[in-house]
């Protein structure tokens, strides 16, 4: 009989070797055919199944209300610097890009954690905040820097609106809303982010959907996920942030003294 020599690699999500590539068993001619967009893709590459088209949908809502929220944001700061150092697009890039973490943009995860597993045991938002604080752990997905009580992020409406009339339950953004009304009531930065949003809905997208067993969703949160939506999103712009630096030859940047308080 054959014998099959052990293999160094294990691979379950794509095939390159016949005529054309496959994403999760699918032929690139199908997905072309079928007019699948980037939120297809994503659920073949990364959750290894279509998902129903209200989910892909909102999954391309989040990439591209993600994609950049300006200038002056650790990211693109950061990558605005680095072209202006004169370093290529790569280079640019994964600069902003490491900005993102638990305060940044990579707080979805968290915020789909936490969230979780506070509804799942059932906590009230004022027991679930209060015993974060006690912990000494800033609730992920909540707060933010220029948005406030009265001047709510836009893109957090959005994700809401929709998912509001296309998701079968909103339970888990509800729970939020809720931990939301809780926190605006000691401080009015404390509003949903992006970040708690879209953890939070991914939530009621992974078990409204019917496609994904309770496992599967607690491998998806464990293993983290969600993250990736703002990493893939804000690659988008940071890699505009590059070629708009290049494009109007900005010199290198130094930081003004008058902008530092230099003390001992
Ligand atoms: N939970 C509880 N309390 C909070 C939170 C929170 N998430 N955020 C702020 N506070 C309170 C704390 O009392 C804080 O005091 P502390 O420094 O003693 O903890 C006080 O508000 C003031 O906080 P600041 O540091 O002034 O708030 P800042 O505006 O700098 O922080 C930030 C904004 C970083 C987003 C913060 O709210 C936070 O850490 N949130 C959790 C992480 C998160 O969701 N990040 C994603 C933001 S959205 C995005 O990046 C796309
Ligand atoms: C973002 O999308 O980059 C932000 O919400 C963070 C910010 O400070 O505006």
């Amino acid at each position: 009989g054959k014998v099959r020599a052990p293999t160094h690699i294990i691979s379950t999500i794509s095939d390159d070797r016949g005529e054309e590539p496959c994403y999760a068993g699918v032929a690139m001619s199908s997905i072309v055919e079928r007019g699948y967009g980037v939120g297809d893709v994503i659920s073949l590459l990364w959750f290894k199944r279509s998902l129903p088209r209200y989910c892909t949908h909102f999954i391309e809502i989040c990439i591209m209300l993600c994609a950049d929220h300006g200038p002056c944001v650790s990211g693109a700061h950061n990558t605005i610097v680095t072209a202006r150092a004169g370093k290529d697009l790569v280079s640019s890039l994964v600069s902003g890009l490491l900005t993102i973490g638990p305060r940044f943009g990579g707080a979805i995860d968290d915020a789909a954690r936490y969230f979780k597993d506070a509804y799942d045991r059932g906590l009230t938002p004022y027991e679930f905040v209060e015993d974060m604080k006690k912990k000494g752990i800033r609730v992920p997905g909540i707060g933010h820097r220029i948005k406030r009580g009265d001047n709510r992020d836009k893109r957090v409406e959005l994700l809401q609106r929709f998912a509001r009339t296309h998701f079968p339950s909103v339970k888990y953004m509800e729970y939020a809303v809720q931990v939301e009304t809780y926190t605006l009531s000691k401080a009015n930065n404390l509003v949903l982010n992006v970040d708690g949003a879209i953890g939070s809905l991914f939530l009621d997208l992974l078990a409204g959907s019917g496609m994904f067993s309770k496992q599967e969703i607690d491998e998806i949160v464990e293993i983290g996920y969600l993250n990736g939506l703002f990493v893939l999103a804000r690659s988008i712009g940071l890699i505009g942030h590059t070629f708009d630096q290049k494009r109007l030859k900005q010199p290198l940047y130094r930081h003004p003294w008058e902008d530092v308080l230099y003390t001992k």
